[in-house]
């Protein structure tokens, strides 16, 4: 946040600053959704909808999950939510109590210990590591209970800030441990849709035991709509809906309006995702030739996370410098490993390609000068 609210001053001051710090695409929502949301303006009152939100898009979704997945959904287990993050809250008020442990992968989304936390529960973050190709496996999980009982685990796949992916295999392989060590199962599927390799397997493909969270805000482009989803299992739905209720009523119905209308755009979205394939290209070619060679498997999202050691011992100062001398934003990895997080910085290709090439040339100018 630092290093974007530097980044935001400089711009106001009329920097050409290049953002690689923010986990957003530069490109808008698909026209079919700004278009109908220009027509639900028009038309008039834009008000409360159900908690669990619009039936169209509800149906939409499970139709969603047919054509990606496979799996039938009964769209009575999908409530629309405030973008994935509201989801979290909801989830862990649902199935946990005060003091409950929830492991989450380090690296990972810094939202999820936060959220725990604030709600008096336990994150126990366990680190991944290169044997066990940045990703959290069944053993590691083992491990980890085995140690102190964990009550819960929460996971992302593709993950941020690496985009590193489990396999499907062992994706399904962690989940039944899960179900094995009695851990509740909660997968983030915020990032699919965006994979360059093997595609992602959803959650609700193995069991539909757990919950699954996603959104509008990577793939379909929508992050300010703050628009996304949740499925649950049958015997949640009253509770997660009695609290969508009194937490946040509903997601704003005018972006439930422009999700639904989202699915109308998916050529544009492949297009849009075709270029982050091109600046991730671009990225894995260059970084190595400035002597970034070791990069976390850049399976999904659109990020690179990049080992630093060889140039700093706290990323966090070395994003400022980089910042302050060479006028390109990166999120240094404290951000998301209080321990290992100082070797590593995020970078984000959700922009231009154009943008992606300038970041480039700036990031290899500057460890010229430190090299
Ligand atoms: C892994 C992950 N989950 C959830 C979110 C939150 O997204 P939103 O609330 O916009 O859906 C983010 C945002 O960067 C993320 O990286």
């Amino acid at each position: 946040m630092d290093i974007v609210a530097k980044a935001n001053k400089l711009i106001q001051a009329s920097e050409d600053v290049i953002m690689m710090c923010v986990g957003q695409p530069s490109a808008p929502a698909p026209k079919t959704a700004r278009d109908a949301a220009k027509v639900a303006i028009d038309n008039g009152r834009i008000g409360y909808t159900d908690a669990s939100g619009i039936g169209p898009l509800r149906v939409r979704i499970a139709k969603h999950y047919l054509e990606q997945h496979n799996v039938d959904i009964d769209p009575k287990r999908i409530i629309v939510t405030n973008g994935s993050s509201c989801a979290f809250t909801l989830s862990f008020l649902s199935i946990f109590e005060i003091g409950a442990r929830v492991a989450i992968p380090s690296p990972g989304y810094p939202a999820y210990r936060n959220i725990l936390r604030s709600l008096s529960m336990e994150a126990v973050e366990i680190d991944t590591n290169a044997q066990s190709g940045w990703v959290l496996t069944p053993q590691l999980l083992k491990e980890a209970h085995a140690l102190k009982p964990l009550d819960g685990l929460l996971i992302a796949n593709p993950n941020n800030p690496n985009g590193t992916m489990l396999e499907a295999s062992a994706f399904k392989e962690l989940q039944e441990t899960c179900a094995q060590l009695g851990i509740k199962f909660i997968s983030d599927e915020i990032y699919h849709g965006l994979t360059y390799g093997q595609k992602e397997i959803s959650a609700l493909c193995v069991s539909d035991d757990c919950i699954v969270i996603n959104s509008f805000s990577k793939y379909f482009c929508m992050t300010g709509w703050r628009v996304g989803w949740m499925i649950v299992p049958v015997n949640m739905i009253v509770t997660v809906n009695r609290l969508q209720q009194n937490l946040f009523i509903c997601a704003p119905e005018i972006s439930q309006i422009a999700a639904l209308h989202a699915f109308d755009g998916l050529e544009e979205l492949e297009r849009t995702k075709a270029g982050y394939l091109k600046n991730r290209t671009l990225l894995l070619e260059n970084l190595p030739k400035m002597g970034l060679s070791e990069i976390m498997p850049v399976d999904g999202a659109f990020y690179c996370y990049a080992n630093v050691e060889a140039y700093t011992q706290n990323s966090e100062s070395l994003c400022a410098d980089i910042l302050a001398n060479a006028n390109l934003a990166l999120t240094p990895g404290v951000d998301f490993d209080s321990k290992n997080g100082n070797k590593w910085i995020r970078l984000s290709f959700a922009g231009s390609n154009q943008d992606m090439q300038k970041g480039l040339e700036r990031l290899g100018n500057y460890l010229d000068t430190k090299s």
